[in-house]
């Protein structure tokens, strides 16, 4: 594939929104068309399936109907709005994708880290991304921010003891599955977060594209 998929992951409220959309703008700078993207959502069918998983009324889904919705708004995501756009030379950033089923299906709801992989192999097929930045903050810290500026949904009001197993969660998947990944100190300011996450993308943009041209 042409493009570069990057997707950024970390506990709730951890900043990874704020900096996507900031690499957005600075990798589009450079000349890249950039698409950004979340899950769950990121299409029409994924934004439905969203609405389903983060309703507050939906307090008897089970943990493998949860799983699986998770899985099925990704194969959309995927088929619809990421592989095409790789294939046009796209970059794409997805705040989330398949790490964040592994630590909070997998390892937090307790079905298993690599059941849970399988699952969402068939989900995303051969678009796994180039690389993977893990926002790693103490959830003690980051539910403190996130409470600050919006209402919790569902899952968030499970607390931080949830936020607690998520975070391990991303720990043992991140051993499990350490290919492509980054894990970025989310403790730092915004800024220096941000100079971080560029330097590992320029890095591997470089790459790709001298790989290109030695073509
Ligand atoms: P969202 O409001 O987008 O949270 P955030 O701003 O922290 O990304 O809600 C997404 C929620 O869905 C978040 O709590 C994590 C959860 N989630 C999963 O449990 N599994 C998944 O595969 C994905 C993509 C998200």
């Amino acid at each position: 594939m042409r493009g570069y998929f990057l997707s950024i992951e970390g506990t709730d409220g951890s900043g990874k929104s704020s900096v996507a959309n900031l690499l957005k703008e600075e990798i589009e700078k450079n000349g890249f068309e950039v698409i950004l993207t979340r899950e769950p959502g990121g299409s029409k069918i994924g934004e439905q399936i969203r609405d389903i998983l983060l309703s507050k009324e939906n307090s008897e889904l089970s943990k493998k109907c949860e799983a699986l919705l998770y899985a099925s708004s990704r194969a959309q995501h995927v088929d619809e709005v990421i592989r095409p756009n790789l294939l046009d030379g796209k970059v794409v950033i997805s705040d989330r994708y398949v790490f964040s089923s592994l630590a909070y299906q997998g390892y937090s709801r307790e079905l298993g880290i690599e059941d849970v992989m399988d699952i969402n192999k068939f989900a995303m097929g051969d678009v796994y991304p180039d690389r993977i930045l893990f926002f790693d903050i103490e959830p003690e810290v980051s539910i403190k921010r996130r409470f600050n500026d919006s209402v919790a949904d569902r899952i968030e009001q499970e607390g931080v003891l949830f936020q607690n197993k998520v975070y391990n969660g991303y720990m043992e998947s991140i051993k499990l599955y350490p290919e492509n990944v980054s894990i970025i100190d989310a403790r730092l300011t915004i800024d220096e977060v941000f100079n971080r996450c560029i330097e590992i993308i320029r890095g591997d943009l470089d790459e790709a594209l001298s790989s290109n041209n030695s073509r």
